[in-house]
């Protein structure tokens, strides 16, 4: 199969160099011409364990290439995914879909033959029609079947997400477009990868449904911690418990500082606009978007009130400041806004990150970077877990306790043992069990 990504970020470029992986001849486009060229120097512009090697390899083996222009490799194409952004629109939460409309455009304008449209993109209900009218009206004499495709890889897993997915949805109820999607996805089901089809609209909103509902598990357990922290509970236990049933199950259960990235806050915020338009409200989505939102300050006051109600004056370590660990995407990131109420509480404000810190220098306040943990905590009042990267899980806690000035570590991500900081001396401030005293 010849296939163009159009939007070389996060999904077009993982997408593309997996089906590249797969045999397929692929070419991803982008507008960026400095992206571009990053990408043919052999430099990867975003962070994903696996993904340099991939394209390293797939490129060596002429299926994988780049292009600024888009006419060419779309003209040649029998499937083009349209993978680029659809950020949250300013003002009104909607998802913004300019960027899809206008590739949808250029695509048709270089179409030849029949060729299959794919919406990859997080689009809403209802986007695959207004192409399809778009391209009825605008370019009534090419052949293009628009299809719906989502995506569910998640960073920092995303080449096992997309190599092994629990299932691939494809929204058309078009033959020769089924035909040519199962055989773009011939690589993946005869790895017994389920292909699910199903009409368009339905496709669009598994997407919504499925990013939607895992952003609610995750909050329902956050508030579960919060309980648990007020009635002497295990957090932890109780996730292991309920998860246990086969109709709740054990994954998304981890309570932390409430969710972030470049998903779930946008897409949560698109369903419920969208739900609201069509006069049929989500509330409980309406709900977890409200208490997300509280979360992340909350957890700035329960640092303060670990540092004994005031961090005024006092140096503040913060460990771990991307959205969650290996990737460096600070998009949505807890941490923003946990930062941000220790620096309105007058905190002194150290901050390391193993691949996000330069993400982070646009998007953080006045604070130091430093090098390492030790370096951060060097002197500090308190340590705050805010992203469970491996790094941090074995920390010399001996060297810690002598460095700092105070030994409390904030632990949003549990990783820590109770007992074991005890045994060190650290006040340990985890999520949703009992502290512990040093
Ligand atoms: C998510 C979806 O998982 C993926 O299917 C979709 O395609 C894109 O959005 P991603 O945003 O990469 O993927 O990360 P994910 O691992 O889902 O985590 C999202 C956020 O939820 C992170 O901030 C993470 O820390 C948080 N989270 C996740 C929890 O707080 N607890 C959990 O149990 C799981």
């Amino acid at each position: 199969m010849r296939i163009v990504m159009i939007g070389s970020g996060y999904v077009g470029l993982v997408s593309g160099a997996c089906l590249a992986d797969f045999g397929h001849q692929v070419i991803c486009v982008d507008k960026s011409a400095e992206k571009i060229e990053a990408l043919e120097r052999g430099e990867v512009p975003i962070f994903e364990p696996g993904l340099d090697a991939i394209i390293a390899h797939n490129r060596q083996a002429g299926r994988l290439s780049f292009s600024l222009d888009l006419a060419q490799p779309v003209a040649d194409a029998d499937v083009v995914f349209i993978a680029v952004g659809t950020p949250s629109r300013r003002g009104d939460g909607h998802a913004d879909l300019s960027y899809v409309y206008a590739a949808a455009r250029e695509i048709a304008a270089a179409v030849t033959g029949f060729t299959v449209v794919v919406t990859k993109s997080t689009v809403p209900v209802g986007t695959g029609d207004e192409i399809e009218r778009i391209f009825r009206e605008e370019f009534p004499d090419k052949d293009i079947k628009v299809v719906s495709n989502p995506e569910f890889l998640r960073e920092g897993a995303a080449i096992s997400d997309f190599k092994r997915p629990d299932r691939i949805v494809i929204g058309s109820e078009d033959e020769r477009a089924i035909d040519i999607m199962r055989e773009v996805y011939r690589p993946l089901y005869l790895n017994e990868a389920p292909l699910y089809f199903c009409e368009r609209r339905t496709s669009e909103l598994i997407k919504y449904a499925a990013n939607a509902f895992l952003a609610m598990k995750i909050t329902f357990i956050n508030e579960i911690a919060d309980l648990c922290e007020q009635i002497g509970a295990d957090v932890q236990k109780v996730a292991k418990g309920i998860g246990m049933d086969k109709r709740i199950g054990d994954k998304f259960l981890h309570a932390g500082p409430g969710y972030g990235g470049s998903c779930f806050p946008k897409d949560t915020l698109a369903l419920v606009k969208t739900a609201q338009d069509f006069d049929s409200p989500l509330r409980l989505i309406e709900t977890t978007v409200a208490i997300n939102d509280n979360r992340k300050r909350a957890m700035g006051r329960k640092v303060i009130a670990a540092c004994g109600g005031s961090v005024r004056g006092k140096k503040i370590a913060v460990l771990g400041l991307t959205f969650k660990p290996n990737t460096d995407d600070m998009r949505d990131a807890p941490s923003i806004t946990i930062v941000q109420a220790l620096l309105d509480g007058g905190a002194d404000v150290h901050v390391f990150d193993p691949e996000g810190m330069e993400a982070a220098r646009s998007m953080l306040g006045p604070v130091v970077y430093g090098k390492n943990p030790y370096e951060v905590a060097a002197g500090a009042e308190a340590i705050v877990v805010v992203t469970e990267w491996d790094e941090f899980r074995a920390l010399d806690f001996r060297r810690l306790k002598t460095e700092m000035k105070v030994p409390v570590i904030v632990d949003l991500r549990n990783i820590y043992k109770p007992e074991e900081m005890a045994k060190y001396g650290f006040a340990h401030f985890p999520i949703g069990k009992r502290k512990t005293k040093a």
